[in-house]
């Protein structure tokens, strides 16, 4: 079978190593996938930047457009960010042409998700996205694949490793937020712009995804009640501490007898709770199913190795031939979310 050919737009944090983890594990994609993964097309902004990759061989696309027309490429995988151009054109013109797309952009998907998806399903590619929520941590098929016979009642967690990452050294060594936020820029954690990080806009996008697999909902970030992180100083996680809490952001979508809620904002959680002991740019999620206890996903929120290693997972599910509703059930049968946010309280 012929190996699979992959154009990647975007070798910033991400997409440098899902180029290298490509290479490095080619032996075991290619047994797992029944078939070679190979990188055969990249772009970025700048080609001159100097980029610690091997890149030779590789053809240069002009832009990610050409790189997504390329009929040279059978799977685009998305990896700039943004939740418009030129993120949106190329990956819509990938799909229109019949090819699969990989992307790790919440941004993108909580903005145009259901129209991606129906353009996927519509031409027959796949269209995965499972970096875009918790990096490593299996949660778009835990609840698309593995739960997909469960009905959720709520589903909740630490949604962003920026916030998590903030919040636990600022707890713990005392420091300003100012000087956490830089530590987590550097770890290569936080979006271009943080503030879509620590205003909460990062977590309401992975929770709206989250949301819309759990509940059949469309994606819609307008949904979601936001309430991020930014004014929260050293003294008061101290004040929790004395009382036994520590302060967590957390994602909630649960239904009510009115629809579903959905809404992010710091939390007082008990010193001695499960989630109070994830630390650092470590996620959770918990999914309440019915008749089942809950259920937690634990593991590293953010960064390169770990979010490369959902992406070339999705890129082995292409390999594989695997085809999957992108919402869990055809982009028609979403219903729009019956609850508008909360009122800000
Ligand atoms: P970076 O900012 O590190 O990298 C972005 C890359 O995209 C760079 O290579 C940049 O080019 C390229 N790029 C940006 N704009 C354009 C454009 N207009 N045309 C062509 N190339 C462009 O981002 P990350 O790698 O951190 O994030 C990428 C995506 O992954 C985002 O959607 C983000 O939300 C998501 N994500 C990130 C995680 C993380 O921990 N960092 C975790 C989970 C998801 P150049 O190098 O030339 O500047
Ligand atoms: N900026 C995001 C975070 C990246 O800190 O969680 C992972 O989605």
């Amino acid at each position: 079978v012929a190996p699979l050919r992959v154009g990647i737009a975007g070798l910033g944090t991400v997409g440098a190593e899902v180029v290298r983890l490509i290479e490095e594990q080619s032996r075991m994609l290619a047994e797992r996938s029944g078939r070679g993964v190979r990188v055969v097309a990249v772009t970025a902004r700048s080609k001159a930047k100097k980029r610690s990759l091997d890149l030779r061989g590789i053809n240069w696309a002009k832009s990610p457009l050409d790189l997504a027309s390329d009929a040279n490429v059978d799977c685009f995988v998305e990896l700039m960010g943004g939740s418009g151009e030129p993120a949106l054109s190329a990956i819509e013109a990938a799909l229109k042409s019949g090819k699969s797309v990989v992307t790790a952009n919440k941004a993108l998907i909580a903005k145009h998700g259901v129209r991606l998806a129906k353009a996927a399903e519509k031409h027959g590619g796949a269209f995965n996205y499972e970096a875009a929520v918790g990096a490593a941590i299996p949660v778009i098929k835990t609840l698309r694949e593995g739960l997909a016979g469960t009905g959720v009642n709520r589903v909740y967690g630490i949604l962003n490793g920026t916030c998590n990452y903030i919040l636990t050294r600022m707890e713990q060594e005392g420091l300003s937020f100012a000087e956490c936020l830089k530590d987590a820029q550097r770890l290569g954690y936080a979006e271009a712009n943080p503030s879509f990080d620590v205003d909460g806009h990062d977590t309401a996008q992975k929770l709206a995804i989250l949301a819309s697999l759990a509940f059949g909902t469309k994606v819609a970030q307008s949904a979601v009640y936001v309430e991020g992180i930014s004014s929260i100083a050293p003294e008061d996680l101290r004040a929790a501490e004395e009382l036994g809490y520590r302060v967590k952001l957390l994602g909630v979508a649960v239904r009510t007898a009115k629809g579903i809620e959905q809404r992010v904002h710091p939390t007082m959680v008990p010193k001695s709770s499960a989630i109070a002991q994830v630390m650092g740019v470590t996620n959770a999620v918990t999914v309440d199913g019915e008749g089942i206890p809950p259920i937690t996903l634990v593991g590293p929120g953010a960064g390169g190795a770990a979010t490369a290693s959902a992406v070339v997972a999705d890129i082995a599910d292409v390999a594989r031939g695997i085809r999957a509703k992108p919402f869990g059930r055809p982009v028609e049968r979403l219903r729009d979310t019956t609850k508008a946010p909360m009122e800000r309280h």
